[in-house]
């Protein structure tokens, strides 16, 4: 994809998920609305290939451009909201990320009343599919339920439970930590589903009592204060991208 630059050009819909306006699929879809011009005229095919030192590309009538790539990982405190803004007021990474150039945004999302590690970026196409459910992306969490979980609920918690109808995917699940009324396990999922552990361990009556993501793909939370956030480096970037690569449309690893 660089040397396709480097030569002089992208596809438009790669070009405006660069610039942070959408994901590439909904970049896609403003193009094929006729809301995307091209040196002042109209371009309906998504293919279309800009120059972005030359081409001036507009969206709704607005130039957009690519703003330099940011990624970090943000260590967000419980009772923040996953979120740039809060229309009722309540506190949200916007806050946390106030300052900081690019825009970058949360990629997922975590509970208001959980904390952890959150993914945040302006690059529309690496936080697309980080999102997308084909990549199978791992993420760790650790989790405080009241009651230990047997030996069985915990066989059926990694073999996966039925959701809104459809299974889990197997998960990786063990005790850490056991004490006399609760305990705290460590999960692995490797899909995003909304309020996916809690609801997982609803199904046996565990509550969630605490909740904290402690990894996603190669990154860590470890070392990072509540509420701070930290630039990744560009080894750690690559080692996220490299951990997307070799994935066919069906999801498997090549
Ligand atoms: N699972 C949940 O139940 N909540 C989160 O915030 C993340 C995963």
């Amino acid at each position: 994809m660089k040397a396709e630059r480097d030569a002089g050009g992208e596809r438009l819909a790669r070009f405006l998920a660069r610039t942070g306006t959408a994901s590439r699929r909904h970049a896609e879809e403003l193009i094929r609305e006729g809301r995307v011009t091209v040196n002042g005229k109209a371009v309906l095919d998504p293919g279309t290939n800009v120059d972005a030192k030359k081409d001036a590309v507009k969206v709704d009538g607005r130039r957009v451009k690519p703003a330099p790539p940011v990624y970090l990982i943000l260590h967000k405190p419980r009772l923040v909201l996953s979120s740039m803004e809060d229309p009722r007021g309540r506190p949200c990474v916007g806050d946390l990320l106030s300052g900081i150039k690019g825009k970058p945004y949360p990629v997922g999302r975590l509970d208001f009343d959980a904390e952890g590690l959150l993914f945040c970026t302006n690059d529309g196409d690496l936080a697309h599919r980080i999102i997308h459910p084909r990549y199978r992306v791992r993420k760790v969490y650790h989790v405080k339920v009241k009651g230990v979980p047997d030996k069985k609920v915990i066989d059926r918690l990694r073999n996966g439970v039925v959701l809104d109808g459809k299974k889990t995917a197997p998960a990786g699940v063990s005790i850490l930590k056991r004490g006399d009324r609760n305990c705290w396990l460590r999960m692995t999922l490797y899909e995003g589903r909304n309020r996916q552990v809690k609801r997982m361990l609803e199904l046996f009556r565990y509550p969630v009592l605490k909740l904290k993501r402690v990894a996603l793909g190669p990154l860590a939370l470890e070392g990072l204060p509540r509420g701070a956030y930290r630039k990744l480096r560009p080894a750690e970037v690559e080692k996220l991208r490299a951990a997307l690569e070799g994935v066919d449309k069906a999801g498997r690893r090549l």
